[in-house]
């Protein structure tokens, strides 16, 4: 009995770690669930340090592309798969997965779209 209700805690803690480490996208979708306007994708930005790798409005690295204008050139669908998962369209970038939900995603998008290519 006693060995059944550790088990039982020891079920929960994994399932919480798992949900805030790494949630399932229904999960990111209950509880992130944001307003799709460029003020919060830029906001997200920010947050999650994309300049780390990436250079947005003049600035930030160049680990990855460019991302002003980006729009303008690349298919919508594939930017939201790509910041989905990352590691799912090209195995081994280093772009980590920020299991975004899917109104962050758009709201990114939403930024993203109103910087011009420089
Ligand atoms: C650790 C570095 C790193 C961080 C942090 C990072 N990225 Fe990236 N990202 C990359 C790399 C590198 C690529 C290019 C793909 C490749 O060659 O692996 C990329 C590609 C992309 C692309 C697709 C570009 C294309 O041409 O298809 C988008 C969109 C993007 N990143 C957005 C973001 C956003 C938004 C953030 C912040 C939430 C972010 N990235 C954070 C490294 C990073």
């Amino acid at each position: 009995m006693k060995k059944n209700l550790w088990l039982v805690i020891v079920f929960l803690i994994g399932l919480v770690v798992w949900f805030v480490v790494a949630p399932p996208r229904f999960w990111a979708n209950l509880v992130r669930r944001v307003e799709v306007t460029p003020a919060v994708g830029a906001a997200l930005v920010e947050k999650r340090d994309c300049r780390n790798c990436h250079r947005i409005e003049g600035s930030g690295a160049l680990v990855g592309p460019e991302l002003d204008g980006i729009l303008s050139y690349k298919d919508p669908d594939t930017l939201r798969q790509w910041l989905r998962n990352p590691r799912r369209v090209k195995p081994g970038t280093p772009m980590p997965n920020f299991h975004f939900s899917d109104t962050e995603i758009e709201a990114i998008l939403a930024y993203l779209g109103t910087l011009s290519a420089p």
